[in-house]
């Protein structure tokens, strides 16, 4: 549990950082949250790929800022583990992971969106579209900490609801998840 409280102070203290800066290129390597990471043995969960998208989206341009407030669709991208990616339009109010299984994404969603598990893991590939987001609850804080390859944008699908805010975001699916099953059982979505 205080693992989760520093992370979300931590994300919190640095959102306040990048917050002020809308020019600024999105995203800043955390070293201390990389630190706090291999202090957990967390391993990055993103691919060589996709961690080159992550860093290069940082630049993103300024399309999708959500200005158009009465949008009843956004843009979204799934970027999948291989690095293909998949552009979906999803209604406002849907949440990550119904996104995810309305569009054919292995988004697992093992506890079906009662924030029990952290098998709807994705990952906000670009800072600036994270900071639009709403802070994480404590406890999707303490499943995030069960998530595989947890990175300091990391979001569980199922809290994360499509707004016009959030217009053109690009989400990294994790190389693995880490759910109850140990017999390599994968839910299926319903
Ligand atoms: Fe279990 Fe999102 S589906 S936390």
């Amino acid at each position: 549990m205080w693992v989760s409280r520093i992370s979300s102070l931590g994300a919190q203290a640095i959102k306040k950082l990048t917050q002020g800066s809308p020019g600024q290129a999105a995203y800043t390597p955390r070293s201390s949250y990389f630190h706090a990471c291999a202090c957990r043995g967390v391993q990055s969960s993103l691919r060589p790929l996709q961690m080159q998208q992550y860093l290069c989206t940082a630049a993103a341009t300024d399309s999708g800022k959500g200005e158009d407030k009465g949008k009843k669709t956004i843009n979204v991208t799934f970027v999948e583990t291989d690095g293909s990616e998949k552009h979906v339009e999803v209604p406002v109010g849907t949440n990550i992971l119904e996104a995810a299984h309305s569009n054919d994404i292995e988004l697992e969603g093992a506890c079906e969106g009662s924030c029990a598990c952290s098998t709807c893991h994705v990952i906000v590939m670009d800072m600036e579209y994270y900071n639009r987001l709403p802070d994480p609850s404590d406890e999707e804080n303490d499943m995030l900490d069960l998530a595989f390859g947890l990175t300091e944008t990391s979001r569980l699908g199922c809290q994360v609801e499509a707004t016009p805010d959030i217009d053109g975001i690009r989400l990294a699916l994790p190389v693995a998840t880490r759910n109850f099953a140990v017999d390599g059982y994968k839910p299926k979505p319903h």
